[in-house]
Parts: structure tokens; C-alpha cells; sequence
């Protein structure tokens, strides 16, 4: 078994874009700006827009960060949503979610300019991104794919059990790894919660992607030996003996089915690390107009 080292992979690519952030500077050009808005104080949100913003810095882009109440009005982030919009300084920025309940996530991320949407969650890069057209691919399916390239793993022909249908992640790494090119071509399979029964698809599967939000999904006797696991949970689960009262797991059993796998991603180390150098790979080609013109 191999760990798909998702740290070493992210700092390696942290240095490539750092590397083309001070290249483009020398030729004169401007330092890639990303902003995100926060709103409440959800714990995990504000840590991983605290990994977006301090991984910003570590490649050279400039971040602002813009934080409001978890009681903000949905009109008072459409007129933010303008504002970034119009902002010739900003290339690209995110609404980190969840949001609270009061608010309509559909209509905000409709709001996003999709030029400037690094997220790719606007419906024009994801009806873009299905075609196989240039878009900015959402961070997680775009980290999942990296890695399997980093680490020279065929798609081509193996049979893939995503399982999990999210917007984010489930929908579009299923679209992604099914359509041609070089990190796809493969039989994809997505399971969801209705799935009769999981445990028989994800023994067919060559590659599994658990997207569920709920520790120990995949089990051992769920996983043909030799398979490819990508972990994208990351869920807190109480533990009396961490320093913080609590620790992060992922959706797979990791010590019992580790043992069966080619490769697989720990959790913390593995997609989330990926997740946020994909946000870098997308502003850096917001900066450079290489989509949108
Ligand atoms: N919440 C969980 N993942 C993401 C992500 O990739 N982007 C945003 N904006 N919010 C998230």
C-alpha cells in the first residue's frame, strides 16, 4: 500500500505556482488576488478559509478576506457578490460554504461573475466543464484528478465507484473521470444514498471516490484488494485524549482497509490538502485571463 501524499504533492505545486507568480511579476504582470467571503463562524469553515487565505500568502497571491455576522441579509451579500464582481482588482473569489439556513445559496452563486467564479460551482463553468470546454474545475474534483495524475494512476478503461452525489464533489468528479483525456475514460459508477446495494458495486471498483460526510462508509469488506481509495470525508469525531477534544477522520475505515489497497489518501494529508492549491491553480489562470479573455 502507498499513501497518496496529498501534503507533498500540495507543496510541490505551491512551489510551481510560486515559481509563475514571480515570473509573471518580472515580465511586468500584476500578483494574482483572491477573495473570500466568510459568513458566521461555522468551525470548519473558518479553518479552511484560514488554509486558503495562508496558502495565498505562501504562493505570493494577495487575499482578502471580507467577514459577516451569521445573521447578514441575503441583499447585503448580493451587493458584496456586485462589488467583487466590478472590482478590477480582484480576480477570483469564493462564498465558503455552508451558509445559514436564511440564505439562498442558489441565487448567490448565480450571482457570481463566472469569469471570476474559482470555485466553479457557477452553473456556466459546470455545464462548461461537463462539455469538456475550458472552465475552472470545482477545487475537489480538480485535487482527485491531479493526484491520480501525480501519481501515474490509470483511469482508462477501470471501473470507478464514486459514491456520494454532491454538487461540489460527487456529480462532477463522476463527469470528469467518464469523459475522455488523459485522467479519464473510465466506467464510472455513482452511488448515492438510495443505492440498493453498495457494498456490491464498490467490490467491482478498480478506483472508489467516498464523498458521504460520514466516517467508516467504505469498509474493508467493501474493497476488492488492490483497489485505488480516495478519501474526501473529513469529519470530526470526538477523542477525549487529542488536544482538542476531537480528531479528523475521513469516510473510509483507514486502518482496516489501508491494508488492501495499491494506494490510498490519508485524512487530514490527503484531498483536502489538493483542494486548496486547486482554488491557487484556478485564481492564478483568473489572473492570467487563460478562460474568460
Ligand atoms: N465548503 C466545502 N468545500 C468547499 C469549497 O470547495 N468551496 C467553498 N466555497 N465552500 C466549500
Amino acid at each position: 500500500m502507498e499513501l497518496l501524499d496529498g501534503k507533498y504533492l500540495a507543496r510541490q505545486i505551491k512551489e510551481e505556482i510560486a515559481e509563475e507568480v514571480a515570473a509573471l511579476l518580472s515580465k511586468g504582470g500584476k500578483v494574482p488576488h483572491l477573495a473570500a467571503i466568510l459568513v458566521g463562524d461555522n468551525p470548519a469553515s473558518q479553518v479552511y478559509v484560514r488554509n486558503k487565505v495562508k496558502s495565498c500568502e505562501q504562493v505570493g497571491f494577495h487575499s482578502t478576506l471580507i467577514r459577516r455576522p451569521s445573521d447578514v441579509s441575503q441583499a447585503e451579500l448580493l451587493h458584496i457578490i456586485q462589488e467583487l464582481n466590478h472590482d478590477p482588482g480582484i480576480d477570483g473569489f469564493i462564498v465558503q460554504l455552508p451558509l445559514p439556513d436564511h440564505l439562498d445559496e442558489e441565487t448567490l452563486t448565480l450571482a457570481i461573475d463566472p469569469a471570476k467564479d474559482v470555485d466553479g460551482f457557477h452553473p456556466v463553468n459546470m455545464g462548461r466543464m461537463a462539455l469538456g470546454m475550458p472552465c475552472y474545475l470545482p477545487a475537489t474534483p480538480c485535487g482527485i484528478i491531479e493526484t491520480l495524475r501525480r501519481y501515474g494512476i490509470a483511469t482508462a478503461g477501470k471501473e470507478v465507484v464514486v459514491v456520494g452525489r454532491s454538487n461540489i464533489v460527487g456529480t462532477p468528479i463522476s463527469i470528469l473521470l467518464s469523459r475522455k483525456g488523459p485522467v479519464g475514460d473510465a466506467t464510472v459508477t455513482l452511488c448515492h444514498s438510495r443505492t440498493a446495494n453498495l457494498a456490491e458495486h464498490t467490490l467491482r471498483a478498480d478506483i472508489i471516490v467516498a464523498s458521504v460526510g460520514s466516517p467508516n462508509t467504505i469498509t474493508a469488506d467493501m474493497v476488492k484488494p488492490g483497489a485505488v481509495v480516495i478519501d474526501v470525508g473529513i469529519n470530526r469525531i470526538d477523542d477525549p485524549t487529542a488536544a482538542r477534544g476531537y480528531r479528523l477522520v475521513g469516510d473510509v475505515d483507514f486502518p482496516n482497509v489501508s491494508p488492501k489497497c495499491s494506494f490510498i489518501t490519508p485524512v487530514p494529508g490527503g484531498v483536502g490538502q489538493m483542494t486548496v492549491v486547486s482554488l491557487l491553480m484556478n485564481t492564478l489562470s483568473a489572473s492570467k485571463k487563460t478562460i474568460y479573455g
